[in-house]
């Protein structure tokens, strides 16, 4: 906080150098505790106007001599003030990010003709030159954020406030999910609440359905933070609009029932959700030719039913009293097929992880994937809590083949909308915890997350993918990610990862390094229009009246009667 709140628009800087490549230097005229790291500044230099960062600050002198003597004990106070004034001073560093055609005051007598060649206002630009000398820097007023992140309200979502003045920042929620987007930081940064505040603004405004992949059932019912408060539900507030499916039959969410409870069909499985467990399961690299052997064998429905059938090691003894594999054995069918056996053998008892999982039965009496993706379709959100199933097994399994079969039907939709065969899609945006499981380098190529992060924009299916360790997720997706929001990560590598393809990352690097360790964020990316680093909004009860007002107590039995009766 400042020592004193500066008088609006006064000057706290003037610019003293800099180059358009690094940073521009700016000599303060206020006391240095007045502004921070971070802070958003204007650079005042006719006709522009400059957005910018301030990334550092540092204490100079016209002479060493000046900064190392402690003149204020040798000379008396007013005239040590006045040395000091002369020959110490303190720089800023200041990343300028854009910059904006300011033209005449309204009321002037140039505005008609600048007008004239100015239909349109004019939108803040990247920055393409450097203000002039002396340009004068001031901080920020709730007006520049505004300019710069949108006026609260519509489709311009409050997600923070400036550090030091408390301006609301926003995010354009349109924006936002036009490309996939990523929320990272360090474990209790507060990743799943800003989550849940990202998730409210989109199911408030409406325009984009949502899936959420909730490992740790915690988007859906009330749960209870760590530091012991209530913590309210997306379901809770948004009633029917928010569909909870729990995984497996039977499946309670925190002692609360889901709306439906998913159970797969042994159909619905096929041979490359498997291959995409090779790293969890262990697989060998023969795995590919014996799946496509089963394929070949029983279909592409029936192969998993089959081979789960099937039993390893089962021998049967011929009259002549040799023991050969049983009929029903993996190793019969793998010879009759020209399959290696032991390979299929292997692949048979390392796939016994998946056989036994509760939720994949023969015959389910409902396929509830298709009841899922209907629901989006038609607008609603999907919360997918994995209630007890809480391995990794079961995460990339499941979330796996239901991205799967979206990706196909998203596509089959757009290209229906594109030759005029049927309404535009609704978007869809896929929300995935614990994304490097599903999206690592080595797991990137198979994955269905992987294509929807890469090209499925152009399908109106994008991902909000949020993660403690951003350095274990595949370069190639992050580099696509259009929003980025993150908290204070302290590795090296995460940091990297999160400011990898933007531009003035060397300074942003220790602005991430010295975030709060707590609902602070900095926003970066394609979807903001320049880098700022922002108090996270608080999710807490006045969250939800400011979102969707105060809601009514129920009326008293009084009420009732004087409603009913005047
Ligand atoms: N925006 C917020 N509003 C209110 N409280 C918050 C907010 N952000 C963080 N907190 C507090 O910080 C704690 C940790 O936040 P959160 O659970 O979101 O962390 P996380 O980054 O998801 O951690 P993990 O990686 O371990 O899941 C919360 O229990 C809550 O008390
Ligand atoms: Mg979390």
């Amino acid at each position: 906080m400042p020592d004193e709140p500066l008088p609006n628009d006064s000057p706290v800087g003037y610019v003293v150098g800099g180059t358009l490549k690094d940073s521009l230097a700016v000599r303060l005229t206020v006391p240095p505790q007045q502004v921070q790291e971070g802070s958003f500044v204007v650079i005042e230099s006719d006709p522009w106007q400059f957005y910018g960062l301030v990334t550092d600050l540092q204490l100079g002198a016209t002479d060493p001599r000046f900064a190392d003597e402690q003149s204020e004990k040798r000379l008396p106070a007013g005239l040590a003030k006045l040395l000091h004034g002369q020959t110490l001073f303190t720089n800023l560093e200041v990343l300028p990010a854009l910059m904006l055609e300011r033209g005449p005051e309204i009321d002037s007598p140039d505005y008609p003709a600048w007008r004239e060649t100015h239909p349109q206002d004019p939108q803040p630009l990247p920055v393409k030159t450097v203000p002039q000398h002396h340009a004068p820097v001031r901080v920020a007023h709730a007006g520049d954020v505004a300019e710069i992140f949108g006026e609260p309200g519509g489709k311009n979502y409050i997600v923070g406030y400036t550090r030091e003045q408390g301006h609301p920042v926003c995010i354009d929620l349109e924006r936002f999910v036009q490309r996939s987007s990523g929320i990272f930081g360090a474990t209790g940064t507060g990743k799943s609440f800003l989550t849940r505040i990202l998730l409210a603004g989109l199911i408030h405004y409406d325009k984009t359905s949502l899936l959420v992949f909730d490992m740790h059932n915690e988007y859906a019912f009330d749960d209870t933070s760590e530091t012991g408060d209530k913590v309210t539900g997306l379901r809770t507030k948004f009633g029917s609009k928010v569909q909870v499916v729990g995984l497996g039959a039977g499946a309670s969410i925190r002692g609360n029932t889901p709306n439906f409870n998913l159970v797969l069909g042994e159909k619905d499985l096929r041979p490359e959700d498997i291959e995409m467990l090779t790293r969890e399961l262990n697989l060998k690299e023969t795995t590919p030719t014996t799946l496509d052997a089963l394929r070949h064998s029983f279909g592409e429905a029936n192969w998993y039913s089959a081979f789960k059938a099937m039993r390893n090691g089962a021998v049967e003894r011929t009259e002549e009293g040799k023991t050969v594999p049983a009929s029903d054995s993996v190793a019969f069918w793998a010879n009759q097929t020209g399959v290696n056996v032991a390979a299929a053998e292997g692949l048979h008892s390392k796939l016994g992880r998946v056989f036994n999982r509760p939720y994949i039965r023969p015959d389910p009496p409902k396929n509830i994937l298709d009841d899922i993706i209907q629901l989006l379709d038609e607008g609603k959100h999907v919360v997918l809590s994995f209630g007890e199933f809480e391995s990794d097994l079961d995460y990339l399994l499941v979330t796996n083949l239901l991205t799967r079969r979206i990706r196909e039907t998203w596509e089959k939709h757009t290209n229906a909308f594109r030759t005029g065969k049927a309404k535009e899609p609704r978007p869809l945006v896929v929300v995935v915890e614990e994304a490097h499981k599903l999206l690592n380098r080595e797991m990137a190529s198979q994955t269905a997350f992987s294509t929807i992060a890469r090209e499925m924009r152009k399908y109106y299916v994008t991902l909000l993918i949020i993660d403690q360790r951003p350095s274990q997720i595949y370069d190639e997706v992050m580099s696509q990610l259009g929003t980025r929001i993150s908290g204070w990560l302290g590795d090296e590598a995460d940091i990297a990862a999160v400011l990898s393809g933007l531009a003035g990352r060397d300074s942003l690097r220790g602005m991430l390094a010295r975030l709060q360790p707590k609902e602070e964020v900095l926003l970066l990316g394609w979807g903001v229009k320049m880098p700022l680093p922002v108090r996270s909004r608080r999710y807490d009860q006045r969250f939800w009246e400011e979102l969707i007002g105060k809601e009514k107590p129920s009326p008293t039995i009084d009420e009732l009667t004087r409603d009913l009766y005047g």
